[in-house]
């Protein structure tokens, strides 16, 4: 790509600064890290990668070409988001971190965070290393989301500290903007997602993904994937199913970030209601896109407002008809024309729309060929380089 990515060489030489250093507090494949894989793939060599935890994303990275590195977090790791106040060891670690991080900040122009642990993070190595700081504000910072304390905390550093506050879409901005945050600093920029692994799965493929499941072959299968939270809305999804004898589920993704406790109550649940063998949990999957193919329907049911949803426009870009619950910015990726929106924590709504498109099999189509339509012009991974490049272009 043009602009940061073609800057000078990986040389070293502090005095040759190049591009961006990204940085995540995750090791793990969420959607924040999902996204950053193809914004930092896109700035090339003259940018890097650095990441406060070994595992998955690292390596993920790493095949896309991407310079990575790894300074593992210590007490700052336990700090969780509806936390009200981190305790002395976090701010210690934070110090140490952020030093190492300065260090790393040297060749570059400007340090980007991807999630706000890593924004605290950079807040500081940022006047260390006297170098710009952007965050890529990925959450809706209010309540329940975050604790109120936690949120002023975010605002006031990203008032402070923040160059730029880049948000994945304009309901993001709109809490940020609602709980203080400088309206200047923001930019929307909304996710974009490469169709191609969704245009690569081929029929047979689909099928041979379906008949792995184990489902009846006149089973409607809707499919919900997330990672494990109560936010997620995985336990709506199972109580509609109690209503909807024909209807098979699959629940894909796991507990990310220590919701264990919640995926066992999600199996007692559905053993409880009866509906465990229609309720299919597969864990984390890489292979979304064929698991999206074999399903009849994608269902987002969060119930708390969706920042913004990457796996609706995956949806979309598989073909399927897509359920999702209408607060944050859902709204801004799919409307009654290409979708189905219900409201957030209403099973009995899940159901009925469930319901409709499996009994319309023509209209689910059509329903679906129309989203695939504005994800494929909407969503793109160049648009969305090209809207971070544009939020960045005076500091880089
Ligand atoms: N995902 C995945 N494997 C799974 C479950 C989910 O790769 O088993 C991916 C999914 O395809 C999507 C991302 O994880 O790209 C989740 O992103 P989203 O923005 O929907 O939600 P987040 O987890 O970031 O809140
Ligand atoms: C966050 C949000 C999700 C969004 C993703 C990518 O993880 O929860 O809604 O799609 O970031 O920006």
């Amino acid at each position: 790509m043009s602009g940061s990515g073609s800057a000078t060489s990986e040389s070293g030489a502090a005095s040759s600064e190049s591009g961006v250093l990204f940085v995540d507090h995750a090791g793990v494949l969420g959607g924040a890290e999902l996204s950053l894989l193809d914004l930092a793939a896109a700035f090339g060599a003259g940018s890097e990668t650095l990441l406060l935890a070994e595992g998955p994303f690292r390596t993920a990275l790493e095949s896309r070409g991407v310079k990575v590195s790894v300074e593992p977090l210590g007490a700052l790791k336990h700090v969780k988001k509806e936390t009200r106040l981190p305790g002395p060891a976090a701010f210690t670690d934070a110090v140490r971190i952020a030093r190492r991080v300065a260090r790393r900040a040297k060749p570059h122009k400007v340090i980007y965070a991807n999630s706000q642990k890593a924004f605290v993070v950079a807040a500081a190595a940022g006047l260390l290393a006297r170098r710009p700081v952007v965050w890529h504000l990925r959450d809706i910072l209010a309540p329940p989301h975050f604790s109120g304390t936690n949120v002023r905390a975010a605002v006031t550093l990203a008032n402070l500290r923040a160059a730029r506050v880049i948000t994945n879409s304009r309901a993001t901005a709109a809490a940020f903007m609602a709980a203080g945050g400088h309206a200047s600093l923001v930019r929307v920029v909304h996710n974009g997602i490469d169709p191609a692994p969704f245009d690569a799965v081929t029929p047979a493929a689909a099928a041979a993904t379906r008949a792995a499941l184990g489902v009846p072959a006149d089973a409607f299968v809707v499919a919900l994937f997330g990672r494990f939270h109560p936010w997620k809305g995985q336990q709506v999804l199972l109580d509609a199913l109690t209503r909807l004898p024909r209807v098979h589920a699959l629940f894909v993704g796991a507990p990310l970030f220590g919701e264990e406790a919640f995926a066992s109550a999600l199996q007692a649940q559905a053993a409880k209601t009866g509906v465990a063998d229609r309720a299919h949990f597969l864990g984390f999957r890489a292979d979304v896109p064929e698991l999206m193919r074999a399903s009849d329907a994608v269902v987002h049911a969060s119930v708390y407002p969706e920042p913004f949803g990457r796996v609706i426009v995956e949806g979309m870009l598989a073909g399927r008809p897509v359920i999702a619950t209408r607060a944050g910015g859902v709204t801004e990726i799919v409307d009654d024309e290409t979708g189905v929106l219900v409201p957030p924590n209403d099973a009995e709504a899940l159901a009925r729309a469930i319901e409709s498109l499996a009994g319309d099999p023509g209209h689910a189509a059509a329903m679906a060929a129309r989203g695939a339509a504005r994800a494929r012009k909407e969503f793109t991974v160049a648009a969305m380089v090209r809207g971070v490049e544009d939020a960045m272009r005076d500091l880089l």
